[in-house]
């Protein structure tokens, strides 16, 4: 194919596919399926590394990311970007519509009520109907250029659909994380964090907190390949510049979506403002069935001579308001507080409650995350508390309505002894969870812990559920994982409902995990904070359990991304001689503690299918060395720059030659601080 004709398919391919993911993410009516999608994207990834040339910043090819930027530029708004003043009761609504209708000497106002979607607010620039410029709201006067994100954002147009634009306007929109992709992160960081043994107080701390913070915490991430994995959504409320095609905002608004542009569907023109009042009262509860949060109505004059006459104070137009919703709050009646016992031993209380309608869900418990908090909310028996929705999937209580405490009412006390198995609880220094010190003898931690070693990442044995090993544990056939591999048939027939197949399945599960490699029977084992990633790296390099369990804690941390917290816990828990004995008898039944050597030679796949050519000098690591990692790690490294090179890895004075080459193939450079980011390192 010669350039001309890879231009024409270029053209052809970047017109269907900017179609295709219009109807896809703006109309969620996709005509073609993801694979015919993905084909013609591949085909022009393809086309555009044979004719870099020919690649364009707005290419449907940037919506999967791989720009990194280090520091964003900051860039000066051509309009400031406001906020808008807040009103919180209808009172203040009815102030808002006189001083509109002084101002204006109207007697009735059209005004346009729209969703305040709680995310985070995006200047949008767009020259001859192409996206040059995506920028934060900062400070209202400059914010951060973070173009090569905001491209990532499949609802956000990277070039204009239909024609009669102006030649230079910006839109003004709102960045946000749909709800169930923020409850999908969540549940992530929640398992991945238990895998590690963490607890609760711990994983809270770590979940991202509620769908705006996590809008504006992943716009600000400088890897916009991760941007794009976080599957951000966007609204567009305003055009602003000169040469707009209708004098309102909403026929505006409407226009915009011709051109591509998602708008909201709720967005009303209404006349007065019973009528807006009449759209706050709808949305109260409505705006629950969303799947994106809302926590306000914006109301806003719709004409733009009336919004001209009334301008703007220092901070906030004058012809807008934004009326809040009160935070979703309800009061209902403590039952009673329930324990549960972790793997780790961690107690963490609950709430059981009288069920109560809450943001359009039933609520009966809530989280009440450690003995610290019941103590701050002085919490007592049959207490009427307040519970309220935040970013987690269960709620918290925020409050007691102590008028309503019943006189001799008790204080709720924090249990002293595991519900359990009666043992005294233990606090560690400095942590607010309680503990239950009996390991090895308390039922919900050792099934905790057997749960843990048979799960899919580690030993993977899908033929024992939590159900039999439940009753295995019962009946007294096994009190730790290695007891698995002494299992007779016999002993699994005489459970009641078990019959020959079931044990042979049970049996042969527990045969083949032995296969299992070192490290997933490493993160098998439990250890706090020894997750998979930690196992991994871990049984990477010491290479089998002697060296393991033998090495000291600065050796441990000598490891790459094992910290001291990690470290300790990994020495605390081979010093006891009950982990020992337990790994010595795993080992002997044939479960695997030492590194398949094969893998030594293959780190990652991350390099699968890169070429790179290496050149100049590295100031972490030699050339060779660079070789070995990219080989390692599934790459190749060449010496010569050809088309098909996909980096030029180049460290301090490169070869002018080879740079040349690289530069006039489109080839990029890479850094050596960029190619460690690049695995990850
Ligand atoms: S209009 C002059 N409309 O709410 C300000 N803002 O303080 C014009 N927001 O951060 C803003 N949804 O990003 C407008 N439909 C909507 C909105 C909206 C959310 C955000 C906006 C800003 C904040 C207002």
């Amino acid at each position: 194919m010669d350039i001309f004709e890879a231009q024409e398919r270029i053209a052809i391919l970047t017109e269907e596919l900017n179609r295709h993911n219009y109807l896809y993410y703006v109309k969620a009516a996709p005509v073609i399926s993801d694979y015919d999608f993905d084909m013609k994207l591949k085909e022009l990834e393809a086309l555009e590394k044979e004719f870099p040339q020919l690649a364009d910043p707005n290419s449907p090819t940037k919506r999967v990311g791989g720009d990194i930027t280090k520091k964003f530029p900051v860039a000066e708004h051509r309009f400031p970007m406001l906020s808008l003043d807040n009103t919180y009761n209808e009172e203040e609504l009815f102030d808002f519509d006189r001083r509109v209708r002084e101002t204006l000497q109207e007697v009735e106002i059209e005004y346009v009520c729209e969703l305040k979607i709680d995310g985070a607010a995006i200047s949008l620039l767009y020259e001859k109907g192409r996206l040059v410029r995506a920028v934060t709201r900062g400070d209202g006067t400059k914010g951060d250029d973070i173009t090569a994100n905001v491209r990532t954002v499949n609802s956000i147009p990277l070039t204009l659909m239909g024609s009669g634009w102006p030649d230079l306007f910006e839109m003004r929109g709102e960045i946000f994380m749909p709800s169930p992709v923020f409850l999908a992160i969540n549940e992530a960081i929640r398992a991945e964090l238990e895998d590690k043994g963490l607890h609760e107080d711990e994983i809270t701390d770590k979940l991202l907190k509620n769908p705006r913070n996590a809008a504006a915490g992943t716009l600000k991430q400088q890897d916009s390949k991760a941007v794009a994995a976080r599957k951000l959504d966007c609204f567009v409320y305003g055009m602003l510049g000169d040469n707009l095609p209708f004098s309102s905002h909403f026929e505006n608004l409407e226009q915009s979506a011709v051109w591509g542009f998602k708008i909201n569907p709720f967005a009303r023109r209404v006349k007065g403002i019973s009528e807006v009042l009449h759209f706050i009262h709808e949305w109260e509860t409505r705006r629950n069935t969303l799947d994106y949060e809302t926590d306000g109505i914006v109301i806003k004059v719709n004409n733009y001579g009336f919004q001209r006459s009334l301008g703007f104070t220092a901070k906030s137009p004058r012809w807008a308001t934004a009326f809040k919703y009160k935070p979703q709050n309800e009061a209902t009646v403590l039952l009673s507080v329930s324990y549960q016992v972790g793997r780790t031993g961690a107690v963490t209380p609950v709430a059981n409650l009288k069920p109560v309608q809450l943001a359009g869900t039933t609520v009966k418990r809530a989280s009440l995350h450690n003995a610290d908090i019941i103590s701050q909310l002085d919490l007592h028996e049959g207490d009427t508390v307040f519970v309220e929705k935040g970013g987690e999937i269960i709620p918290k209580i925020t409050g007691v309505d102590i008028s309503k405490r019943q006189p001799g009412a008790k204080p709720v006390h924090f249990i002293q002894n595991c519900p359990e198995c009666q043992t005294a609880l233990v606090r560690a220094e400095g942590e607010a969870a309680y503990y239950c010190p009996n390991e090895k003898g308390c039922p919900p931690i050792i099934l905790g812990k057997l749960i843990h070693f048979v799960s899919k990442k580690a030993l993977d044995i899908n033929t024992l559920g939590e159900k039999t090993l439940e009753e295995l544990l019962k009946s007294g056939f096994i009190k730790n994982p290695a007891d698995l591999y002494i299992l007779r048939a016999e002993q699994v027939l005489s459970m009641e409902g078990y019959k020959e197949l079931s044990a042979k399945n049970i049996l042969e599960g527990i045969e083949a995990s032995k296969s299992i490699p070192f490290e997933r029977v490493l993160f098998g084992l439990g250890i706090r904070y020894v997750g998979e990633t930690v196992a991994k790296k871990l049984a990477f390099a010491f290479h089998n359990l002697e060296a393991l369990s033998a090495a000291g804690i600065e050796e441990l941390a000598s490891v790459e991304e094992i910290g001291i917290r990690i470290a300790e816990s990994v020495k605390e828990w081979f010093g006891n001689e009950e982990n020992r004995l337990l790994c010595q008898r795993l080992k002997s039944y044939g479960v695997q503690f030492t590194l398949d050597e094969s893998k030594l030679q293959k780190m990652s796949t991350k390099l699968e299918g890169k070429t790179f050519v290496i050149s100049g000098v590295f100031s972490r690591v030699s050339r060779d060395e660079l070789k070995k990692i990219i080989e390692q790690n599934g790459g190749k490294s060449t010496s010569g720059v050809t088309k098909k090179t996909d980096y030029l890895l180049a460290g301090d004075k490169p070869g002018p030659d080879k740079v040349k080459k690289a530069e006039s193939l489109g080839v990029p450079l890479l850094s050596e601080d960029s190619f460690f980011a690049l695995i990850g390192q």
